[in-house]
């Protein structure tokens, strides 16, 4: 087997959903191959399925046809351990996903405790450090948290068991501007540091191109072209719909609304800012956002 072995193979998946006596075919004949390392977008517009190839993944949504496999590995149902010991989601709300009466304590340490694996304090606190919170916040509620400080629990949660994959669900998109940002370049950090394969949904072209290797667009449920970073970089996308995606997101941008990429994730300490190189279509949106948070000295 080569360098990048195939994490992720999700083959001619068709996803059905019965809803009040009608059919749904929210995803329908879609493949695609994610390597070890490798970060893979899914964008689209609502609805076109995005968020379904995810959760079928994690054993969410039925795989009515088609398969898909981890490791190599075709997936059981239920998942059981040994999947989320492998494979970790976030979602898109980080309020919903963390239990309201939960401490950041408890929602940290259940993963472990499942899991049978020892050291508790030491590794709910590591795992605070590790995304940048304060180890106190170990005894707060979510609702004590920022948005910010919520989705940045749910990303510790999620890698408690040091998972090789993490799916993500618009991770961003429910979060501030500069938030996002912030929050990208964690999820950046955290992926290199650790070596993570990542799957990721946004219906933002931006973000994707800014996070991926490689992108899927999907429209209606099927999978409309695959897009390398060259293509998308360089604007050579084969099909209409691709173009017209792409289009919107650039527009976006350049009306200043999602300066996504380019705040340090520590605004202070600014320790990793400089790993990310913007694409020149991005640095107009980056000039507006820097002197948003550097206003000029008088
Ligand atoms: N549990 C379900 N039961 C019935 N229909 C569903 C279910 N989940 C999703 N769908 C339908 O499947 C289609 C795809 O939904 P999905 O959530 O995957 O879209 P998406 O691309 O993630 O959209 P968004 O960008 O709005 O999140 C939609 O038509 C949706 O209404
Ligand atoms: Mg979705």
């Amino acid at each position: 087997m080569g360098e990048l072995m195939a994490l992720i193979e999700v083959e001619n998946l068709s996803v059905t959903f019965s809803a009040n006596s009608r059919q749904v075919r929210a995803v329908e004949n879609v493949s695609l191959t994610v390597g070890e390392r490798e970060s893979f977008g899914l964008v689209g517009e609502s609805g076109s399925g995005k968020s379904t190839i995810l959760r079928a993944i994690c054993g969410l949504a039925p795989i009515s046809e088609g398969s898909i496999r981890i490791k190599g590995e075709p997936v059981k149902t239920p998942r059981g351990k040994a999947f989320s010991a492998l494979v970790q989601m976030v979602f898109q709300d980080p309020y919903a996903s963390l239990h309201p009466r939960h401490t950041i304590d408890r929602t940290l340490s259940e993963p472990l405790a499942i899991h049978g694996i020892p050291d508790t304090d030491k590794r709910v606190m590591a795992a605070l450090t590790d995304v940048g919170l304060p180890t106190s916040f170990r005894f707060r509620y979510p609702h004590q948290l920022s948005g910010g400080q919520r989705q940045r629990v749910a990303i510790a949660r999620a890698l408690m068991l040091k998972p090789a994959i993490l799916l993500l669900d618009e991770p961003t998109s429910a979060l501030d501007a500069s938030v996002q940002a912030e929050t990208l370049n964690l999820l950046s950090r955290l992926r290199d540091e650790r070596g993570l394969t990542f799957l990721m949904v946004s219906h933002d072209l931006a973000v994707i191109d800014h996070m991926c290797d490689r992108i899927l667009v999907m429209q209606n449920g099927r999978a409309v072209e695959e897009l390398s970073r060259e293509t998308l970089a360089s604007a050579q996308m084969t099909t209409e719909y691709a173009r017209s995606l792409f289009t919107a997101s650039a527009d976006r941008m350049l009306e200043g609304g999602t300066p996504h990429s380019f705040a340090p994730e520590y605004p202070e300490g600014g320790r990793e800012s400089e790993t990310l190189d913007p694409h020149p279509r991005q640095v107009r949106a980056q000039d507006r956002f820097e002197a948003d948070f550097n206003p000029t000295q008088p």
